[in-house]
């Protein structure tokens, strides 16, 4: 769809907020004092919706998002330092978890918060792929152990220090999973590896990272599947029966499920390394 901007004449107090909270400079005040599209608005326009979101009498619109599509923002709330710090500081890397599945809406909602998370000209390309059955996530945590038996006889390691590599298959060989920790669900974010930037690698690490922060909401809890990723990325067996699309790469898998225990203190970490210039 085109670059259309439809102004609704009664509400527009012809304040300019829309031009100035523009990033792409494709909305300019006209002659007649109303927002109208630049030469470039056409090619410039990102949809980031900045223009609607921040039109506070709601007549500003875009053909591709006009105000009645989007949430209003709830007013009153506010988030403590407390509620936040209990995201934050309190996310913990989740490695045991109960043996029951998350219900697919509550994944939903969750992965849909997760597509709010900033992406590089709001090109949205993260994609999604769910390995729900947690039979499924037991195979596909065998086939990364099967990419590991392949990689012994190579040079790994940068990426397997040490004996690492012999520890993890003779522990999967004893029935300790490494690999997906006994998570019931695994999810996969990929996109398009053609964009420029390259936009994906990066969106989808921030959307997953989002996920994880948001998953307590939810009573759930997360944690990176780093030898997951790094195995799909490098085995196409993966590839295929996750069936990815061929221009996709995947940059991150995450475990969810119900977390069985509660962490009682928070680790320490380094201070922040902060140069002031
Ligand atoms: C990119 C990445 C990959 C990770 N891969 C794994 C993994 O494969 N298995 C695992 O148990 N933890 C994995 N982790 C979790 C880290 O070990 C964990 O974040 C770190 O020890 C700090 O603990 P915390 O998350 O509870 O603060 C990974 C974390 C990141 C950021």
């Amino acid at each position: 769809m085109g670059f259309v901007v439809l102004i609704d004449q009664e509400k527009c107090n012809k304040d300019g907020i829309c031009v100035s909270e523009c990033p792409e400079r494709a909305i300019e005040m006209g002659e007649d004092g109303y927002p109208k599209a630049t030469a470039v608005g056409e090619q410039q326009c990102i949809n980031c919706g900045h223009c609607v979101a921040f039109c506070p009498t709601g007549a500003f619109g875009l053909a591709t998002m006009k105000p009645e599509d989007c949430d209003p923002v709830p007013e009153g709330v506010s988030t403590s330092m407390e509620e936040v710090d209990a995201l934050v500081r309190n996310r913990r890397s989740i490695r045991t978890y109960k043996k029951k599945t998350v219900p697919k809406d509550v994944l939903e909602k969750l992965i849909g918060m997760a597509c709010y998370a900033p992406t590089a000209k709001n090109l949205e390309p993260v994609h999604w792929a769910v390995i729900y059955d947690p039979e499924e996530v037991q195979r596909f945590g065998g086939m990364v152990i099967a990419w590991m038996r392949a990689m012994r006889s190579r040079d790994i390691k940068s990426i397997f220090p040490d004996n690492l590599l012999e520890l993890i298959i003779s522990d999967a060989e004893a029935g300790n999973d490494w690999i997906c920790r006994g998570a019931p669900h695994i999810v996969v974010a990929h996109g398009p590896n053609d964009l420029p930037l390259p936009a994906s690698p990066t969106a989808c690490t921030i959307a997953l990272t989002t996920l994880e922060v948001a998953a307590p909401v939810f009573a759930l809890g997360a944690c990176w599947a780093g030898y997951f990723n790094a195995a799909i990325n490098n085995y196409p067996p993966m590839l295929e029966a996750l069936d990815i699309p061929g221009n996709h790469d995947c940059h991150g898998a995450m475990m969810l499920g119900y977390p069985v225990y509660k962490a009682k203190r928070i680790p320490v970490r380094k201070k922040a390394r902060i140069t002031w210039r």
